[in-house]
């Protein structure tokens, strides 16, 4: 073992070669260093965590955590009596609900849930498809063990 492989097996990493698109690596120097990373492997670790986040929840054994946000005109068609109707049937999988009334029309509503990924996936899908629905977000955290 060289001097080199020592010290890195020390620190707990592995060396890797990869090869980036030039472009495609300025891009990703220029953002990281404006987020304040110091160091490019630090930007791509932290890249690959919410890589790894965000293609392993559907297949998650096990409960995951799901944030759906979304925005909605309280007024369009019945949308408060049927976003109250799902919010209920998922109360399986819905943890918390925070209510912000925007303005005059606008409300936005934040649902925490843990559960299946599946069954957030269709509490997202069934919340999406509501008429006067807009701008929903599914935002997939750290997987729970
Ligand atoms: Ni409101």
């Amino acid at each position: 073992m060289s001097s080199e492989e020592a010290q890195l097996k020390e620190e707990g990493v592995i060396r890797a070669s990869v090869s980036f698109p030039p472009e495609l690596l300025r891009e990703f120097d220029e953002l990281a260093k404006s987020l304040g990373y110091r160091k490019r492997s630090q930007a791509i670790c932290d890249a690959m965590r919410n890589f790894i986040v965000e293609y392993s929840w559907k297949e998650a054994q096990g409960n995951v955590i799901g944030v759906i946000s979304f925005i909605y005109e309280h007024e369009t068609g019945a949308v408060a009596e049927r976003l109250l109707e799902v919010e209920h049937s998922f109360n399986d999988v819905i943890v918390s609900t925070m209510h912000v009334h925007l303005d005059e029309e606008n409300c936005l509503e934040v649902l925490v849930s843990r559960g299946p990924a599946e069954r957030i996936q269709k509490l997202s899908n069934t919340l999406q498809s509501l008429r006067g629905v807009k701008h929903l977000k599914l935002l997939t955290t750290a997987l729970v063990k």
